[in-house]
């Protein structure tokens, strides 16, 4: 089983999140790790899950770097490709990790099925979020079993 982990963080947060969940999701399957701005949303269908990671931007929105990616997602059929979407974000701002809940929302408007909550994390993660985050990547390899 493959899954892509695509992700995109500006100051390390996410970096380092996503790195722990590729790390942690290895033990179970083929894993790819890149950034979101180097992923071709057309090819998201050749993997058997997608799990997308981001920070939110402005005032609530999806970070400029993303925007492309987002935007090409509305023309993809994920003909059922399983997704989970998290993110740590900043419950110091109203819209906390709505970035997190517009890609959930188009996930699901693209035919994805999504496989697990999606998980928002307040700024650095501490050891419960990392669980809350290992538990979003046993939701994805128990779905692909
Ligand atoms: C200018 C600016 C605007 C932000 N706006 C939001 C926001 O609207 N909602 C939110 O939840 N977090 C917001 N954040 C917080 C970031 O999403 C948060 O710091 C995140 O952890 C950064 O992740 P990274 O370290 O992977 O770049 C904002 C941060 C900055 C610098």
């Amino acid at each position: 089983m493959k899954i892509l982990v695509t992700y995109l963080s500006m100051s390390g947060r996410n970096e380092k999140i996503a790195k722990h969940l590729a790390e942690y999701l290895k033990k179970s399957a083929d894993v790819d790790l890149e950034q979101i701005v180097d992923t071709d949303a057309y090819g998201i269908t050749d993997y058997d899950a997608v799990i997308v990671e981001t920070y939110t931007y402005g005032d609530g929105q999806v970070p400029d770097e993303a925007q492309d990616f987002y935007e090409d997602l509305a023309d993809v059929d994920l003909e059922r490709t399983k997704f989970a979407v998290l993110g740590s974000s900043s419950k110091t701002h109203i819209h906390f990790g709505r970035a997190v809940d517009y890609f959930t929302m188009q996930l699901n408007s693209s035919n994805g099925e999504q496989v697990a909550d999606s998980v928002k994390i307040d700024q650095d993660p501490d050891e419960d979020d990392m669980k809350r985050v290992e538990r979003l990547g046993d939701y994805v390899i128990k779905s692909l079993k």
